[in-house]
């Protein structure tokens, strides 16, 4: 130690005379916002937490505050160039990049497949292609800030807007949505999740009172966007229409401030629907910026909320807290940072993204007897429009209208504000044509099904009949049933009478009823394909493309299978208050037919393959959390990807079932690959309301490894440790 001295004091020496020479540390997004607003006006702050629409839906008029180079989106909010904070511009993506009534002349985009879709594909890389496809046509278009991530869970398959949202499950919900953020958000663009919460039921939406046990929603739809937002921090939340055990989502403390905020710590802002704000005081409990003000009764957040500031009810302190929420989120996302529009788009590698994406997201519910690939000399095609296109969307606020243009665009109209969204549409290339291009040699004859039996004679005459079944859904109206609308059910027993080879393809935005179920072959769901058209359809048919898809919702058998038999508010005017009671708290769809015993038509994760699978050599391990590994093996003789699914199946304290995890592998025949997953232990617990904590509760823990919901192979157990943890 002695003779090293010397050596030590001249380190000493050295480290005092050099100059730091650490990297120059960035500032951080906080950092940037916090200074920001300190040098704000306060005229500067009440721009920044409010959107104008730029012409108003409920008037049709331009609004002149919004400057005219400002093209026609959902939403506008003024910017403070001074101080380098770019205006916002809002556009609508859920499926794609909107254009509200066709006021931007000439501006098309890609239309995505609906999210259901994306989600049936069980693999969160489309997802995030999706995510990165928003953002590139978006910036495109100079649009920094896109209203995507339907994150709201399907609680009843006759809900009109179930088509926008992922899934009737938090985690697969969640890591789907936030794929698609993180997709979006990694091109500088921001993006969010929405709507907070419980936005599952379009009937007299805005005088919807949801019920539900506070712990059971932070067990179901918070969980969702807990997870989200910790997975892909979004820059915005957007607060939903409906009230919340009372309060109006976008005025409810509870849940922005309480939960939202302060228990999962989300630091981006929350955003209102378009028409959900009814006071000023919504500040105080947590919205942080009012959209589209015009269509509110007052413009709350602009002359009421300045006037609370002004007579010292709204604190400073919040004031500036919305504005760095709103600061921090551009900064970390970046757009502050953008020099002017981003280039063109490369739009056939996003249609070709697309038809990807359905190719995988079609699920194969029946094939008995090997139908399906398509094989017999003559083939009877019928109904649904299947000569001219595709079902490419619902209708509302999501519709997008594709560069290729739709085929065809049926104006079903309606009353309310919403009427006038409710357009059917129809997208190339036809399925008809698809067919007779991969199956030359069949004699393929089309029929409109119009009249059964005109169809069923057809359908006599073939050696396989093919029936398309359509059902619009739309944000606005709710179905009355799960029947197929225009008499499709009757077509479809007309030709299942006529010929036992019959195979139905499904285009629809939720479960159907299938009263012909046992009578035909094979069931295909190929839910709405945005701007791929008939192709993938077509190729899944064919036998080009082997189907993976898996359901992301329980097709139940009827409406009696569902903890809401009756449509609430179904018949009443307008404007009647309504409550639901969601009493079926957390166990939503599969795990309330857990709960109940009852069997669906499909269940939650099913769907089939041209090949076959087989799992062996489940291994579970407990503790802090469930881990569980596995091989999966292609036992067939075709190439094609699998779904293992894990769930927790029973015991612990509750003996609820939850999905725990899944992996989508593709294998060659013979192929085997081993999985491993590890459960979030969230999934595990029961969220203790009193302790604000998750509580897993020690024991042993059932936990399968299952081809979907009802079809367990494999049981495992899982020893947990009792604990209490997070927030
Ligand atoms: C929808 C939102 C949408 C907004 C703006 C509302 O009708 O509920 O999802 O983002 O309009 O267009």
């Amino acid at each position: 130690m002695a003779q090293n001295r010397p050596f030590l004091i001249l380190m000493l020496l050295l480290a005092i005379v050099t100059p730091t020479i650490a990297p120059a540390q960035e500032e951080s997004a906080d950092e940037r916002a916090r200074k920001t607003e300190a040098q704000m006006t306060d005229d500067e702050r009440f721009g920044l937490i409010h959107s104008l629409m730029i012409i108003v839906f409920t008037t049709g008029k331009r609004d002149e505050r919004v400057p005219a180079d400002v093209p026609q989106i959902a939403g506008w909010v003024k910017g403070v160039p001074r101080l380098g904070v770019p205006n916002l511009l809002l556009t609508d993506a859920g499926l794609g990049i909107g254009n509200p009534g066709g006021g931007r002349k000439g501006d098309t985009a890609t239309a995505s497949p609906s999210a259901q879709l994306v989600c049936a594909t069980f693999n969160p890389a489309l997802s995030r292609e999706w995510g990165r496809i928003l953002a590139r046509e978006a910036r495109a278009r100079g649009f920094n800030v896109v209203l995507g991530g339907g994150m709201n869970l399907a609680r009843d398959p006759r809900h009109g807007r179930n088509f926008e949202y992922f899934s009737e499950d938090p985690l697969l919900s969640a890591l789907m949505a936030s794929e698609q953020v993180l997709g979006t958000q990694g091109e500088g663009v921001m993006n969010m999740l929405k709507h907070v919460s419980l936005n599952s039921h379009e009937t007299n939406k805005w005088f919807l009172d949801a019920l539900i046990d506070p712990s059971a929603h932070r067990e179901s739809e918070l969980l969702a966007f807990q997870i989200g937002i910790e997975r892909s921090e979004p820059g915005a939340l957007m607060c939903a229409y409906n009230k919340i055990n009372g309060a109006y989502a976008c005025g409810s403390d509870p849940v922005l401030n309480g939960a939202i905020k302060k228990a999962i710590g989300f630091k981006g802002f929350i955003m209102s629907d378009w028409k959900a704000v009814y006071g000023w005081d919504f500040a105080l409990k947590g919205l942080d910026q009012h959209s589209g003000v015009q269509l509110d009764e007052e413009e709350w957040f602009v002359g009421p909320l300045r006037q609370a500031y002004q007579e010292g009810k709204l604190p400073k302190e919040r004031l500036s807290d919305m504005v760095r929420r709103i600061l921090r989120s551009i900064y970390a996302i970046g757009i502050d940072k953008w020099s002017g529009p981003g280039p063109a788009p490369d739009m056939a590698a996003h249609h070709e993204a697309v038809v990807e994406t359905a190719r995988q997201g079609i699920v194969l519910l029946k094939n008995d007897g090997a139908i399906l690939p398509l094989g017999g000399k003559r083939i009877a095609l019928i109904g649904g429009q299947a000569n001219i296109g595709a079902m490419g969307g619902g209708g509302g606020s999501s519709q997008v209208i594709p560069w290729k243009g739709h085929a065809l665009e049926v104006a079903l109209g309606g009353e309310g504000l919403l009427g006038g969204l409710r357009r059917m549409v129809l997208n190339g290339p036809a399925p008809l044509a698809e067919l007779r291009k991969l199956l030359p040699e069949a004699d393929i004859v089309f029929d409109s099904g119009e009249y059964p039996e005109q169809a069923a004679m057809q359908a006599r005459r073939s050696d396989v009949a093919i029936v398309f079944a359509n059902k619009f859904e739309s944000e606005g109206f709710d179905s009355p049933s799960l029947a197929l609308p225009y008499g499709q059910d009757a077509l479809i027993s007309a030709v299942a009478a006529a010929n036992p080879n019959t195979v139905v393809v499904l285009q629809t935005g939720n479960p159907v009823s299938m009263p012909w179920r046992g009578k035909v072959k094979a069931i295909v769901q190929a839910w709405y394909a945005g701007l791929a058209g008939g192709q993938p359809i077509a190729e899944v048919l064919a036998g080009k493309v082997n189907p993976s898809g898996r359901l992301p919702m329980t097709f139940v058998a009827s409406v009696a299978q569902t903890p809401h038999p009756k449509l609430a508010g179904y018949g009443a005017p307008d404007t009647t208050p309504i409550t639901i009671k969601y009493h079926e708290g957390a166990e939503i769809s599969y795990r309330w037919l857990a709960r109940t015993g009852a069997k669906p038509n499909y269940a939650f994760g099913h769907g089939l393959s041209y090949t076959t699978f087989a799992y062996r050599g489940l291994k579970v391990q407990g503790g802090e959390t469930v881990t569980a590994t596995f091989t999966v093996t292609n036992t067939g003789r075709r190439e094609g990807a699998d779904v293992p699914q894990l769930y927790l199946a029973g015991g612990g304290e509750t003996g609820r079932m939850r999905l725990l995890g899944f992996e989508r592998v593709e294998l060659k025949p013979g192929e085997s690959k081993q999985v491993t997953l590890t459960a979030d232990p969230r999934l595990l617990a029961r969220f203790d309301g009193k302790a604000a904590q998750w509580r897993i509760a020690g024991g042993a823990y059932k936990i399968a490894l299952s081809k979907a919901a009802d079809a367990p192979v494999l049981i495992g157990e899982a020893r947990m440790q009792p604990r209490l943890f997070g927030n």
